[in-house]
């Protein structure tokens, strides 16, 4: 017996909307008949659809109806190869160490050379690859600095094969933070997961990029793009707690007194909920009792010393409080919504440069002192150069020539000894 599909079986199975299918129904690229108010699709029309528009290699069906429509390119990620005769060749030494060096060339071919070095010992990854925008970048004089022309599922692929040999270089506390955008950014998530697990993803970092946009689009203004944030396993990754400072509104609601010399401050109660029978924190202090079931947050000795400190406020019934200062606040846990704006590109050394204060964000919360830190989609150099700031060991990759001469010029004019390093094949 013959079968039947209907719209809704046809769409699921090829993963677009109804009304696509309808469309192509309509365009008559899809035969089908109608049974009163719905259509239903012969199972022979619905194979010779798929056989029209697809491409079948390497056992991958490539549905290239469902690309029109704009549907998933995930299907058509696939590895090149990358078995090419390379090697790495000195361009200028000026130290001796292993690190702090930058390589120059394609990252997929200076990693494979590099990783029986570097193998599990990067402690950190941050990475600003091409996003997939189909672009050429160039600077205020159209000098180009790098292309951007592989696009969909051949960006993808790209990105994957470079993420792979990526995480065999991460530490056991290492952690990966990868810039793109939200057109491509949710495909990556997905090899993301595929790559360093699902569970070890921590957090997708919203990055307010630039000023609020007006444009006639029908569409929100995109102010932002996205960090995707793993660790090669969570909950052993590098984590100093970096807090952010409060705002000035908010300091002026928590801290509404002012001291005379010391900035704002607020008061907090000296005893907590508790009653202390026999000890210390029981006991009378300057002729008080702690009130009814509670007793002394501090020993005795400590809010003497306190109040001889200045930091007891008494009010005018007898009443002490701690007075905390706004100054010596610790700051407020650092939440996933970024605001690091770009610099338009007459204040910046490379095309698509990121902002400095977020780099060192991730750097200091993300490593320690010593900590090697990659970044193989170099550009400016902002990563190696926010590393050595920091005092941890780097590595730079890049395979623009422009970017190589940027990274020279600000290491020279900060008088870094930096080794540089040209991938070369043969
Ligand atoms: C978005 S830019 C990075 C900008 C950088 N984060 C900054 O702040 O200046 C991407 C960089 O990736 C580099 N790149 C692209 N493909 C590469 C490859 N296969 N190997 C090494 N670098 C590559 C480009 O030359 C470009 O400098």
């Amino acid at each position: 017996m013959s079968k039947f599909y209907t719209i809704e079986n046809i769409s699921e199975t090829l993963g677009v909307t109804r009304q696509t299918i309808t469309k192509y129904i309509k365009e008559e690229k899809l035969n089908a008949v109608r049974l009163g108010k719905a259509y239903r699709i012969h199972e022979t029309d619905f194979v010779n659809f798929i056989n029209a528009n697809s491409i079948i290699s390497d056992n991958v069906i490539d549905y290239k109806a469902i690309n029109y429509n704009g549907f998933s390119f995930l299907n058509k990620i696939h590895s090149n190869n990358h078995n090419g005769d390379y090697r790495l060749e000195p361009l200028e030494l000026n130290h001796k160490d292993a690190y702090n060096t930058f390589f120059w060339g394609d990252n997929i071919y200076v990693l494979q050379q590099l990783l029986p070095k570097i193998r599990s010992k990067v402690d950190l990854i941050y990475i600003d690859p091409p996003f997939g925008t189909g672009q050429i970048f160039s600077d205020m004089d159209k000098i180009e600095a790098y292309d951007d022309t592989l696009i969909n599922a051949d960006f993808l692929g790209f990105l994957r094969d470079r993420l792979y040999l990526l995480k065999e270089c991460l530490s056991k506390n290492g952690s990966i933070y990868l810039h793109i955008d939200k057109k491509i950014g949710h495909y990556v998530k997905v090899i993301m997961d595929e790559v360093f697990g699902h569970r070890n993803f921590i957090n997708d970092i919203t990055r307010i990029k630039c000023n609020p946009k007006n444009f006639s689009r029908k569409a929100y203004g995109n102010q932002s793009d996205m960090i995707l944030f793993y660790a090669k396993n969570r909950d052993h990754q590098i984590w100093n707690e970096l807090k952010e400072p409060l705002e000035e509104e908010e300091v002026s609601v928590l801290f509404q007194k002012k001291h005379k010399t010391k900035g704002r401050y607020t008061t907090h109660p000296i005893h907590a909920p508790g009653e202390t029978i026999d000890g210390d924190t029981g006991q009378e202090w300057k002729g008080l009792k702690p009130p009814k079931g509670r007793h002394w947050r501090y020993s005795r000795e400590e809010l003497t010393r306190l109040d001889n400190a200045g930091l007891i406020e008494w009010s005018s019934k007898g009443n002490p409080r701690k007075i905390v200062f706004a100054n010596n606040h610790e700051g407020k846990k650092i939440q996933d919504v970024w605001e690091f704006k770009d610099l338009g590109k007459s204040f910046v050394n490379y095309p698509t440069q990121k902002n400095h204060d977020l780099l060192e964000r991730i750097i200091l919360n993300s490593s320690n002192v010593d900590s090697l830190v990659l970044d193989c989609f170099a550009g400016s150099g902002g990563t190696i150069v926010t590393a050595n700031k920091f005092h941890r060991k780097w590595i730079g990759i890049d395979s623009s020539d422009y970017s190589l001469r940027t990274i020279k010029e600000t290491f020279n004019k900060s008088g870094v000894a930096v080794n540089y390093v040209a991938l070369v094949k043969g």
